[in-house]
């Protein structure tokens, strides 16, 4: 059956020292989590963190990885480096790389392949921006994002994938879907992979939350059946704050 997951994505926040300090704050405060905790970090904390968490429940995932497997492409980090590193998971799809660094199905197509191809587990992200929603058209939104870049996998490799639903109204503004709403659309992409890997492969993919989730919201939204964790933000740069998310399972 699939896990319950509690993801953190510090985005671009935490300079090196800040970074550890964090790491080494969750290490002691995060003991027995009743789900898989990952930390996902800026590429620059990537091997620091992963060696002081490696004894510790927590995983360490990158926030991006590059679309091309080495050589000449000034300033990537590919996801054989990340892999190096020690993290094993890898944020792919995130709407802030879909919109300020214009990252296309395509591109996230060869990312998802690469992570894959370097047994990092990829967290593909994807949401509807507001006026999407406000026109209803969430569904059609989340199921090309899901064929254009993910589909082609194979089952097997599907079943690595964990899916973060962001609505990208919600990210960093402080509204948040209601339970409701996540558990609908979460359900949706459900079915969408259901039909398209069989219903095993579907129960066993963990579907997260995101988007200005925090310890009040999260039992709430957390308490439905088709919403396995959360994918967070601004939460995640505290410690407590973060481990009260935790404790929302
Ligand atoms: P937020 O960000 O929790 O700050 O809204 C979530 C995300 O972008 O992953």
């Amino acid at each position: 059956m699939r896990k319950n997951i509690v993801a953190g994505n510090w985005k671009m926040n935490k300079n090196l020292q800040e970074g550890v300090a964090l790491a080494a704050e969750l290490k002691e405060k995060v003991s027995n989590p009743n789900c898989d905790v990952i930390i996902g970090t800026p590429f620059i904390h990537l091997a620091t963190v992963a060696e002081l968490l490696k004894d510790s429940p927590i995983a360490v995932a990158a926030e991006n990885c590059a679309d091309h497997t080495s050589g000449a492409y000034t300033g990537e980090v590919s996801a054989e480096m990340v892999a190096s590193t020690g993290a094993t998971y890898c944020i792919i799809g995130h709407s802030e790389r879909r919109t300020y660094y214009g990252e296309t199905y395509e591109i996230l197509r060869e990312k998802v392949q690469l992570a894959l191809a370097n047994n990092l587990r990829p967290i593909f992200c994807i949401g509807e921006v507001k006026e999407e929603r406000e026109a209803n058209r969430q569904n059609e939104v989340v199921k090309a994002q899901l064929e254009g870049s993910v589909f082609n996998l194979s089952a097997e490799e599907f079943g690595k994938l964990v899916i973060a639903y962001e609505p990208v109204w919600a990210i960093g503004t402080g509204l948040t879907a209601t339970p409701e709403q996540a558990q609908e659309i979460h359900a949706y992409i459900r079915s969408l992979i259901a039909e398209k890997y069989g219903n095993e492969v579907a129960d066993n993919t963990s579907i997260l939350y995101g988007g200005s989730c925090n310890a009040k919201n999260a039992v709430g939204l957390f308490a439905n059946p088709d919403i396995d964790g959360g994918l967070i933000g601004g939460a995640s740069l505290k410690a407590d704050d973060f481990c009260a998310i935790i404790s929302a399972f």
